[in-house]
């Protein structure tokens, strides 16, 4: 799942979920949080706004659905000093989750394969776990 006002995360999503693609051999979906809804577990990646802070799009969506967030990805910009991708420390902590990522902008090819290799190890990790009873995972994880 991503936010993106003006097109960094957005991009970078893209860019991620074709290189983990690549390497995973599976489908990721990326999805807009503010025009869909997490399917299952999801990677969230969003930017920075205000003074280190979390987007409101953003934190309104992590009230609804935090219960499948498994990681964060912040984006921000190198210019703002001790709040550089600050939203990602924030839900991190506030959340229990890694902070995967913190990058500059739209990041670069070594930020797309950090997190794309974190990607696929999550999803491989993850089907390996048993499913719940009742509630069998599909066979397509979501980026989301
Ligand atoms: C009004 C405003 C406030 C921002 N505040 C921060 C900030 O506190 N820390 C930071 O790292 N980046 C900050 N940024 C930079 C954005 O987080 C950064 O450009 C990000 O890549 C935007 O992602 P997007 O293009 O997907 O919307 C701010 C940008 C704007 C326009």
């Amino acid at each position: 799942m991503y936010d993106s006002m003006t097109g960094n995360v957005r991009r970078f999503a893209a860019g991620v979920q074709a290189l983990a693609q690549g390497t995973a051999d599976r489908q990721f979906e990326v999805l807009d949080l503010r025009k869909a809804v997490p399917s299952g577990d999801f990677l969230l990646m969003t930017y920075t706004f205000g003074s280190g802070g979390v987007p409101e799009t953003t934190a309104r969506f992590l009230d609804d659905h935090a219960a499948g967030l498994r990681g964060v990805v912040s984006s921000g910009s190198f210019h703002w000093g001790a709040n550089f991708g600050r939203a990602g420390d924030h839900i991190s902590g506030r959340y229990g989750v890694p902070l995967v990522a913190r990058i500059n902008k739209g990041g670069t090819l070594t930020d797309r394969q950090t997190v794309a290799a974190w990607l696929t190890e999550h999803w491989i990790q993850h089907s390996n776990r048993p499913a719940q009873a009742g509630q069998p995972r599909s066979a397509y994880g979501t980026l989301d």
